[in-house]
């Protein structure tokens, strides 16, 4: 694919990855893209580079474009290598450019990382006058990393936004008005759920900081670039970081001989019967990277285990400790699940649940073998008086 003219000398020289499916445990079924972009000014500069394994891409299209050597600038938003990865590279080909990175922990990353090179370190507030552009910094601490910064142009009313607004999205088609707006939704939305979901409270007050300025484009660091959706993104933004749920219910389970799934069933059913819009997910066939985007939303949570060799199914630890680290706050939760004799696996979700933050709405429910009728009844009665 050629760079892409996003605006009047703004070009996107970054690299698609189609064939990428899993982002260090994100199932990433639609791959992704490293989004690097070329100014052409008086100082020429680039925002960001790639994953490494993408760097001869950057070059060559850059390239196409500008001799390398003539690069003044590099911007790195962010040091996580899916965008700092090429920087090495780079510098082989810009041997005229300074690195911008936000101070300390931009500084420090890529010094840690890459060694020295010649830096220039910038805090929010400061600035850099590129010719007819000026560039102007905001530090975003957290989201997700210490290092995280985003860059405005204000001539050209366009926000590069690193991983902000990002999605894990490979399209041929940049831009977001290019795709089906629900698609690109829902990777921005399972994108802030596995990504951002614990920084909340930063993803607040960047969108704060963020709201001075005059967009009308969002250069994202991951898949679309936003020009035609930008209060939609801003909107869904403002409230996924608001960590408010819904009424909403998501029963996750595993079962070996359907005991704990007939209980899981039995569950969704009260909570849908207490008016509840309720998705249910057996972890044998769902990524854990796709029922945290329930999580996101949803008030209640019912997680359920058997018991193999006296603990809980592997797939449920998984789950639990992924869920952990994201620890999204305000949510009520319960254990469940069956046993033949120890039945430890439904205490020790409960504890997860616990270690998670979230309340526990439900005394955990254990049934011995397999369910039976005026058992199932009891569960029914106890969700419906959550
Ligand atoms: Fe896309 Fe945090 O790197």
């Amino acid at each position: 694919m050629q760079a892409v003219e996003i605006k009047k000398g703004i070009y996107w020289v970054g690299a698609i990855d189609w064939s990428l499916r899993n982002f260090h445990g994100y199932s990433t079924n639609r791959g992704s893209t490293y989004n690097a972009y070329l100014i052409i000014d008086e100082k020429i500069t680039l925002i960001d580079t790639v994953k490494e394994g993408f760097a001869d891409e950057l070059l060559e299209r850059v390239s196409k474009i500008v001799d390398p050597a003539k690069i003044d600038y590099i911007i790195s938003s962010h040091v996580e290598r899916d965008h700092s990865g090429a920087i090495p590279f780079m510098m082989e080909h810009c041997p005229n450019a300074t690195i911008v990175t936000s101070l300390p922990n931009g500084l420090k990353g890529l010094t840690a990382y890459y060694g020295d090179y010649k830096y220039k370190g910038v805090k929010t507030g400061d600035s850099l006058n590129i010719g007819s552009r000026t560039l102007e910094f905001v530090t975003i601490p957290m989201l997700h990393w210490p290092d995280s910064m985003v860059t405005y142009c204000p001539e050209d009313k366009i926000l590069f936004s690193n991983d902000a607004f990002g999605q894990h999205f490979a399209s041929s088609s940049p831009f977001d008005d290019e795709n089906e707006f629900s698609v690109v939704l829902e990777e921005a939305k399972k994108y802030y759920a596995n990504i951002l979901m614990l920084y909340g409270r930063q993803a607040q007050q960047a969108c704060k900081a963020l709201a001075a300025f005059d967009i009308n484009m969002i250069a994202t660091g991951h898949g679309n670039i936003w020009r035609t959706h930008i209060a939609e993104i801003l909107a869904a933004y403002e409230k996924w970081s608001a960590n408010e749920p819904e009424e909403r219910a998501l029963v996750v389970f595993d079962s070996m001989w359907h005991s704990t799934e007939t209980m899981a069933k039995t569950i969704a059913e009260a909570f849908t019967q207490k008016g509840l819009p309720t998705k249910f997910y057996d972890l044998k066939e769902t990524h854990i990277s796709d029922i945290v985007v329930d999580v996101l939303t949803s008030k209640y949570i019912a997680v359920g285990s058997p018991t193999i060799n006296n603990t809980m199914l592997p797939t449920v630890a998984s789950f639990l400790c992924y869920l952990k680290g994201l620890s999204p706050k305000n949510r009520q939760a319960f254990a469940f699940g069956s046993y033949g004799w120890g039945g430890q696996s439904i205490a020790e979700v409960e504890d997860c649940l616990k270690a998670c933050g979230f309340d526990i709405c439900l005394e955990k429910i254990r049934i011995a073998n397999i369910p039976k009728q005026e058992q199932l009844d009891a569960i029914t009665e106890k969700v419906l008086a959550i």
